[in-house]
């Protein structure tokens, strides 16, 4: 039984492809998530699990998992069942820290997870893997670590509390933590060449580190990886990630039972898309169609107005007549991800697919919008010192 699981994690031959975004279907309204779903075989939040949501939490369910943003998951019930039970479970999410600024399309998972961890009270554990940039890009360990602590202050900035969470970048820490290696070490003696080719697509003149990176990824979602935050206690994981992440956690619930711990649960989001439209994923590097953290309002607005795909009409004789279209129009996407009241949503929604607003008046509320939750952002990121900074990383305890 316990095999057959394990057996399992080869893949078809035409899964072996890390990145939905190239795999995925798109079109001018964007990656067609429903396809991914049945790709990857998660299964989609529908609303019986939001409404689900809500009954555990009592509280209103997110609006990244109202909307879709938060689309799709994978064992979500067992960890609703834990907090029925009164029972607690630990957040661990991460991110590949990079030279460039984040931009607000990182933001969305680290976002969603502090609501997570504000609705349930658990401790959040964050990975940065410094690691994986230098085996996957040509950066030196120096200088992935240098931005691995850079981007920690980003993220830090989004709003986390240093009385439950531990942010850790992987070349520093997995030295300081035995037990976090001697995971590593026993996911690694589960997965073969073979699945993991299957898997991550790797072949035969990839660096060896690729291959056994799939198990530093996966070490954090068993709790006894730090025994400083858990002591022996075996605490189920949840994690949050973009569906890019999947084929990692796949790995990671094939190993779990091979391992008898806990599989991880899973929440996938979507991503955000470019300016340019919903056909492209927003990247740090095309200046032009990314909104920065750091950019300044200005920058913003010029973004906004400058290359922000529209759905309106050719011109106002007609777009008053035909009305635009919402389905591809980018100010009004970045609404859906950033513009929280419903009710003001909707009415925008009627008002410019019926003609009466205008691109530009559409365009101002997005600038609108966008601005204050950037400009506070980096009010909070300014804060953010070395000191402050150390507090998350020193490796304690965490009451929960
Ligand atoms: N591999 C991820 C990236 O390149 C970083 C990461 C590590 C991560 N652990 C994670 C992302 C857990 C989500 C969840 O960005």
């Amino acid at each position: 039984m316990v095999e057959e699981e394990v057996n399992n994690l080869t893949l078809d031959d035409d899964d072996d492809v890390v990145d939905p975004w190239n795999v995925a279907s798109k079109s001018e309204t964007g990656i067609d998530y429903d396809k991914l779903i049945q790709r990857f075989g998660s299964k989609k939040i529908d609303d019986e699990i939001i409404a689900r949501f809500e009954q555990v939490t009592g509280k209103k369910a997110h609006h990244f998992l109202r909307r879709g943003i938060f689309f799709s998951h994978r064992d979500i019930h067992s960890i609703l069942n834990l907090v029925e039970a009164g029972k607690k479970f630990y957040l661990y999410t991460g991110r590949g820290p990079s030279s460039d600024s984040m931009h607000i399309g990182h933001m969305i998972p680290f976002m969603f997870t502090k609501w997570l961890q504000d609705v349930f009270q658990v401790p959040l554990i964050i990975q940065l893997t410094d690691d994986e940039k230098v085996l996957w890009r040509d950066i030196k360990i120096e200088d992935a670590r240098q931005m691995a602590f850079n981007n920690a202050k980003d993220i830090i900035a989004i709003g986390f509390d240093p009385s439950n969470t531990f942010i850790y970048n992987d070349l520093d820490f997995i030295g300081q933590c035995p037990a976090f290696y001697q995971n590593m070490l026993r996911i690694q003696k589960c997965v073969t060449f073979n699945q993991v080719k299957g898997i991550f697509g790797f072949g035969d003149s990839d660096v060896i580190g690729k291959i056994t990176f799939p198990s530093i990824e996966a070490a954090p979602a068993f709790s006894t990886s730090f025994p400083f935050i858990f002591g022996d206690k075996v605490v189920p994981c949840l994690v949050p990630c973009a569906i890019d992440q999947d084929p990692y956690f796949r790995m990671t619930r094939d190993v779990a039972a091979r391992l008898k711990m806990p599989k991880p649960s899973l929440l996938h989001a979507t991503f955000l898309p470019a300016l340019q439209g919903a056909q492209h994923k927003m990247s740090a590097s095309d200046v032009n169609a990314t909104v920065f953290l750091s950019d300044t309002p200005k920058q913003i607005k010029n973004k906004i107005n400058k290359y922000a795909f529209s759905g309106g009409q050719a011109t106002v004789e007609e777009h008053r007549e035909k009305g635009g279209n919402t389905e591809v129009d980018i100010s009004y996407k970045y609404l859906t991800f950033f513009l929280e009241d419903d009710e003001r949503l909707a009415e925008i929604k009627k008002s410019y697919e019926s003609g009466e607003m205008l691109t530009g008046e559409l365009k101002k509320i997005a600038i609108d919008t966008l601005t204050p939750i950037i400009q506070e952002y980096q009010a909070r990121r300014a804060k953010v010192t070395d000191e402050v900074m150390q507090e998350f990383f020193k490796l304690r305890k965490i009451d929960f």
